[in-house]
């Protein structure tokens, strides 16, 4: 039975982005109304809570290609290959079902997660939208944290604003998971993505509302010394993050979280990973881009 409109419930997150809706089961073909409104929410709140909505992965894969096509998976330690390349998996699981520790190296890359990012920024087309269906939760940590980088744009002086657009930041999958380690890459997978070029400040295509473009892939301003634009990314950043513009995501099992990352930050929490399961799958829409 297709979910009517008049049905769906929104209860605001955090005072500047982000709601959660109720009433709908995203599994089930969505009527022309309730998708027309989840469109107009995600383009206006950025972040979207769904809960209780378990997916199978060819469920969550139709639904997510409502927004667009899907990204295919970066491949990088070879473990990806278990899912259909639409689908990310983030587990501390092993094939065998053994918990990984934060030192085994697959999960080592997934810590990049735990720094400011937004997804895929170091690709040519960036990421619109990310879809994270939690399928094993722990009781404890493992959180999800967001900001809007509208909130840093608006809170930024006219004139700051001014010198930023049109400005340009390179952003580089190599930087950032050099920062972590050099190694952890490796020239293969370092040469299938050299840095590209993204736009610092960009409004989105519906409503106009302008954002800072930052995060943990964006290592440099072009046409600045290095040192000078790492600065105002830096300074972008902690604006962005103060504490109070911070949204902290307690995960359920079957939650699905939806955020805009033309305009969101976001970054993963630590948890016992030796001692409980994390296991979420995401899709991910593919942006309009070059941006730059
Ligand atoms: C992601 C991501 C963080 C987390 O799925 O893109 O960064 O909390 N996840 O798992
Ligand atoms: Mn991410």
């Amino acid at each position: 039975m297709a979910t009517s409109t008049s049905t769906l419930g929104m209860t605001r997150l955090h005072p500047k982005f982000g709601v959660e809706i109720s009433g709908v089961t995203l599994r089930q073909p969505l009527d022309e109304g309730t998708w027309a409104h989840i469109w107009e929410a995600f383009n206006e709140h950025s972040l979207l809570v769904f809960r209780n909505q378990p997916f199978t992965d060819e469920e969550q894969m139709r639904f997510a290609s409502r927004f667009g096509p899907l990204e295919t998976t970066v491949k990088t330690l070879g473990k990806e290959d278990r899912l259909h390349p639409n689908l990310v998996e983030l587990a501390n699981v092993d094939e065998d079902g053994k918990l990984l520790d934060w030192s085994d190296r697959r999960m080592l890359y997934h810590s990049g997660n735990q720094m400011w990012h937004t997804d895929s920024s170091f690709k040519q087309v960036p990421a619109q939208a990310s879809m994270l269906s939690g399928r094993t939760v722990p009781p404890e940590g493992g959180e999800t944290e967001f900001v809007s980088c509208r909130v840093a744009w608006d809170t930024l002086p006219p004139e700051t604003q001014r010198r930023l657009e049109g400005k340009v930041a390179i952003h580089s999958f190599a930087y950032s998971r050099g920062l972590i380690d050099p190694t952890l890459l490796g020239k293969e997978t370092e040469a299938l993505y050299p840095p590209v070029r993204q736009a610092l400040v960009r409004a989105n295509p519906v409503n106009g509302q302008k954002t800072v473009y930052i995060g943990s892939h964006a290592s440099h301003i072009e046409d600045m010394p290095l040192d000078e634009g790492r600065a105002i990314l830096k300074e972008l950043l902690e604006i962005a993050t103060r504490p109070g513009n911070v949204y902290q995501h307690r995960w359920r099992q079957h939650d699905l979280v939806i955020w805009d990352n033309r305009c969101l930050l976001h970054r993963g929490r630590p948890w016992d990973s030796k001692r409980y399961a994390r296991i979420m799958h995401r899709t991910t829409v593919a942006g309009e881009g070059p941006t730059a």
